[in-house]
């Protein structure tokens, strides 16, 4: 189904089942560990081995020997694959790093062995008893000393790096009122509680893949290239993720290893990463060093707006998209927008829980509000002031729906924000800083193509096929209530299924794309299944109406499930978008607002509360869309207060890569948190009026955070995380 234009009320408007608050149908699965993670696909296939991975113990350099017969020898091995066996696996163009094969080193804890054994314990062991030589080379793993020279990032020949609209170097220098500040973010770990994982088996040419793994058809696109080998000898299957935060978007070494070493032994492989791996073997958020130029008449309209950024990544890698939120997210006449890109010898840099917008607002919205207060202005009102209807770099561009607005003055009035005390430092309760802050939140809205199977059952139960991903965020649950909205058919006569290559593509889990996308998918296989089951009957799709399992046209009706008695009914369709979805600039929108106090002694920190008011569409689901916000707003408390990866500028390391030592917020951090929906639908997004939501939870929330830090306590600290050594 190609949709080129603004959605007409269609079926799921009835909002019978979708926009209801649902709980999780894999929930009683999860509770009762029934649901079965890839490490734990004992059923899947007999005779599995255990593999253990060795990483490289320097950063940079090449191997020039390693000893494995003490490991081969070891009680229990099977096998020991070196990379010094294998040539390079080659890349797909999502991956930056080497993930196995050659002498050369490109990052710390790089996979250059994997032991397989009877059993994980013995696998371990062995893996100590292998001795590597290596040549180490210099490396540079320190951002600040590589920044001054980083070159400006460009996306091709016709690209300076560079994204301008009018003057604004002219326009800031003749502003009345300026602000010039330089903020940091730090490099940060994913730390999801299941570490990559793959358990692999060969059938003759054709392997099977148990993993957890976001997007499952980039990833077997990866491995068919990495492999050599055709796609439709591979098969990936990842019904459970145990959280992803971008970390499982992309193949990773244990999919590689899992599959040489499975092949090698001809045996089923299993390889998890060990805690440490997912810190140095894979990706993470590469810190960022951000300068803000605000410019602005005194009437708090803002003139200029100039936000670039310095991250790093390995060679052939990208930047930290930090800017993109500021090329549309306020108005100004006059905008600067610009990346640059160093060199690190660090793992590699690449998406983490909102990428780019994340860090991005993690500056920008302290900086609006500095500005607000160079301006003697509410930060809320400061806001409201410069709202933009269109893109400010394309004003013949508007948004499809923005009402950002809304979010404010409903969170401000919710909040009780007129309690604040405008000036820093005054409120004081015992030993207690108190203050409040706020932000604005902004991500984008991605339209990918995204296709399901359904099919009616003699049993009139629908089920529905899609290598969609739930990553934790409520996919099965949505992809439900669509198809039961399309049905007419209550939730329990539902069945999805996700995860399986073998079912049609969908547009997976990433960017906050996946719950529109994906169930506008199913919304096309439904119609297309509707069409079917009114052809049966005799009856006009574009007529029937089909509401509590009876299909009704005019005084004609039947159940649904007769449609059916003479064999399944199977359906398949994706959702494909042209140039329509171009037309509009798609977004989301938040208004984040935090109490916090400040220990006057201690620096301490806690939040007292937190709110969250969302304009991201039709909401299919508050509940699952209220976790999915909450957990983001945690996220962003771990990323103003507590989340740093510690990098050791000499052997070019994390040394904090587990999560004893990589903080991030406990129950006990986070106190009050609401969420408020806005009630609106976004017809330009896709035939669900469905926009994401998950993401946008954390756009902003770090900002909201130190920005009622600065309120508390009149000190303003620009450097992430908000630690209280920088209080005292
Ligand atoms: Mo998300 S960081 O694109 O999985």
């Amino acid at each position: 189904m190609k949709f080129d234009q603004r959605a007409d009320s269609n079926p799921i408007d009835r909002l019978k089942v979708v926009g209801r608050a649902q709980d999780r149908i894999d929930g009683p699965l999860k509770v009762t560990g029934r649901a079965k993670y890839a490490y734990e696909r004992h059923e899947a296939v007999p005779g599995q081995l255990y593999g253990y991975i060795l990483g490289s113990g320097i950063a940079c350099g090449r191997i020039t020997d390693m000893a494995l017969d003490d490991a081969r020898r070891a009680s229990g091995v099977v096998d020991v694959i070196s990379t010094l066996d294998y040539e390079p696996v080659p890349l797909s163009d999502y991956n930056t790093a080497n993930l196995f094969g050659g002498d050369e080193i490109q990052h710390y804890h790089q996979a250059i062995a994997l032991v397989v054994a009877e059993t994980f314990e013995q696998a371990r062991a062995a893996a100590h008893l292998i001795r590597v030589d290596y040549n180490r080379t210099e490396g540079q793993f320190d951002l600040a000393a590589a920044a001054p020279s980083a070159p400006l990032y460009t996306n091709g020949e016709d690209d300076t790096g560079e994204n301008r609209y009018g003057d604004f170097e002219g326009a800031y220098a003749a502003s009345p009122v300026q602000l010039d500040a330089h903020y940091s973010t730090p490099d940060e770990t994913h730390a999801m509680m299941e570490p990559h994982t793959t358990l692999a088996h060969w059938e003759g040419d054709t392997v099977t893949l148990w993993t957890s793994n976001q997007m499952i058809a980039w990833s077997k696109a990866a491995l068919a290239k990495s492999l050599q080998m055709p796609a439709e000898n591979i098969r990936l299957d990842s019904p459970f993720l145990g959280g992803g935060f971008g970390a499982k978007l992309f193949v990773r070494a244990d999919a590689i290893v899992a599959a040489l070493a499975a092949k090698k032994v001809g045996r089923p492989v299993k390889v998890t990463f060990q805690r440490p791996l997912v810190a140095n073997n894979t990706t993470h958020r590469p810190a960022t060093i951000q300068h803000i130029r605000l410019g602005a008449d005194r009437d708090g309209r803002l003139l200029a707006i100039g936000h670039e950024s310095i991250s790093g990544d390995l060679p052939g890698g990208s930047p930290e998209t930090a800017v993109n939120q500021t090329e549309s997210f306020y108005a100004a006449e006059n905008r600067l927008t610009a990346m640059r890109l160093a060199v690190l010898n660090l793992p590699e840099g690449n998406a983490m829980r909102a990428p780019g917008e994340a860090p991005g607002l993690m500056a920008l919205e302290v900086a609006m509000d500095e500005m607000a207060e160079k301006l003697g202005m509410d930060p809320v009102d400061f806001r409201i002031l410069n709202d933009t209807q269109v893109d400010p770099m394309k004003p013949d561009r508007e948004y499809s729906e923005r009402h950002m607005i809304e979010c404010l003055r409903r969170g401000a009035r919710e909040f009780g924000w007129d309690k604040r005390h405008t000036e820093p430092a005054s409120q004081v309760e015992g030993d207690w800083l108190v203050g409040m802050g706020m932000a604005g939140g902004f991500r984008n809205n991605m339209l990918m193509k995204s296709g399901a199977r359904v099919r009616l059952g003699p049993d009139g139960v629908v089920t529905v096929e899609t290598d969609m991903t739930d990553i934790g965020t409520g996919s099965y649950t949505i992809i439900a209530q669509t198809a039961a909205e399309m049905m007419g058919l209550p939730l329990d006569r539902v069945k999805v299924e996700l995860g399986d290559s073998d079912y049609p593509a969908s547009a997976g889990s990433g960017g906050q794309w996946g719950a529109a996308n994906s169930t506008a998918g199913t919304y096309a296989a439904c119609v297309k299944l509707r069409e079917q089951v009114a052809q049966k009957f005799g009856l006009d799709p574009a007529e029937a109406d089909f509401t509590d399992g009876q299909v009704r046209q005019g005084k004609q009706s039947f159940a649904l499930q007769g449609a059916a008695e003479d064999g399944e009914l199977v359906a398949e369709d994706a959702i494909e978008y042209g140039d329509f979805g171009d037309k509009y600039l798609q977004s989301t929108f938040a208004g984040h607002f935090v109490q916090v106090s400040v220990n006057r002694f201690t620096g301490v920190t806690r939040i007292d509360r937190m709110l969250a008011v969302c304009d991201a569409g039709r909401i299919l689901n508050p509940k699952s869309a209220r976790s999915q916000v909450i957990g983001a707003m945690t996220m962003g408390a771990g990323a103003a207060l507590t989340e740093e990866l510690a990098v050791d500028t000499r052997f070019g390391l994390f040394i904090n890569h587990d999560l004893a030592s990589y903080e991030v917020p406990v129950h006990a951090d986070i106190p009050h948190q609401e969420v408020i929906f806005l009630d609106e639908v976004d017809s330009a997004s896709t035939p669900m009026k469905a926009k994401g939501v998950g993401e946008l939870g954390l756009c902003g929330v770090g900002a909201a955070i130190a920005n009622a830090i600065y309120n508390a306590t009149g000190i303003r600290v620009r450097d992430y995380p908000l630690t209280l050594d920088k209080y005292l």
